[in-house]
């Protein structure tokens, strides 16, 4: 089977449906329900990758992706499910001496997989620029592109242990703002809705970057996909105006 034979197949590999070719770019977020993290039954669940793992190689290699996808991000949706079935069952038994651990846990969990679910669909195997309203709003707000990625990254590179660089829209200022965040729910600022983000956890890097996070993060940044981060932007305009 050939790679383009590969897309088209709609093989299941690792846990994650493979959806055909551009798939990601050619439909939108609404449409393909891509932000939706819960099933009908209330449940945390992981939406599929857009992409097979092997997608964006030579930039991010399938064996980390696959890691990646399927025990950290799937760890963190199991265990967020976890959190909130045993605040349920502290409220049902009227017992509340540890649901303030299972509270600040879903907080960690839950993050984790919103920030997960939209990383994936940050990158692509293509280079890309931001175009438009994003574009606008970044010269505004940082003074140009490059001075945007220049800032992203080094504060992705600078997070103190785990965590993430995250460009992000602010509703109560109108504006585009940097956020460093630490383990997946420190360090932010109520109401920044997350347009892109970049995971600098170890588990994101290790295995084809060793201890490079400078590497990995300025190698990152060939796969952005930044018509995603746009679609962002005006989901998150349509919703807060
Ligand atoms: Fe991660």
């Amino acid at each position: 089977m050939d790679r383009k034979e590969f897309f088209k197949s709609g093989l299941i590999l690792g846990g994650a449906t493979l959806l055909p070719e551009n798939s990601a770019f050619s439909q939108s977020l609404v449409e393909n329900k891509t932000d939706v993290l819960v099933d009908k039954d209330g449940n945390f669940f992981q939406q599929p990758l857009l992409y097979t793992e092997s997608f964006l190689e030579p930039f991010m290699d399938a064996e980390t992706l696959h890691l990646h996808y399927t025990f950290h991000h799937g760890g963190a949706v199991k265990a967020a499910n976890k959190d909130l079935q045993m605040i349920k069952k502290s409220l049902d038994e009227n017992n509340l001496e540890t649901v303030d651990y299972w509270t600040k846990k879903l907080s960690y969990h839950l993050s984790s997989h919103i920030l997960h679910s939209i990383f994936w669909t940050n990158l692509t195997n293509k280079a890309s620029s931001p175009k438009g309203d994003l574009l606008k709003r970044i010269e505004k707000d940082f003074g140009s592109f490059d001075k945007l990625k220049m800032y992203l990254a080094k504060t992705a590179k600078d997070v103190d242990g785990n965590g993430w660089g995250i460009l992000g829209y602010q509703p109560y200022t109108d504006k585009l703002t940097i956020l460093q965040c630490e383990n997946h729910e420190k360090l932010t600022q109520w109401g920044v809705i997350p347009l892109l983000v970049i995971d600098v956890w170890e588990h994101a890097y290790y295995l084809k970057f060793k201890n490079k996070r400078t590497d990995f993060v300025d190698n990152l940044f060939s796969i952005i996909n930044w018509d995603n981060a746009s679609e962002r932007l005006e989901n998150a305009l349509k919703i807060t105006k």
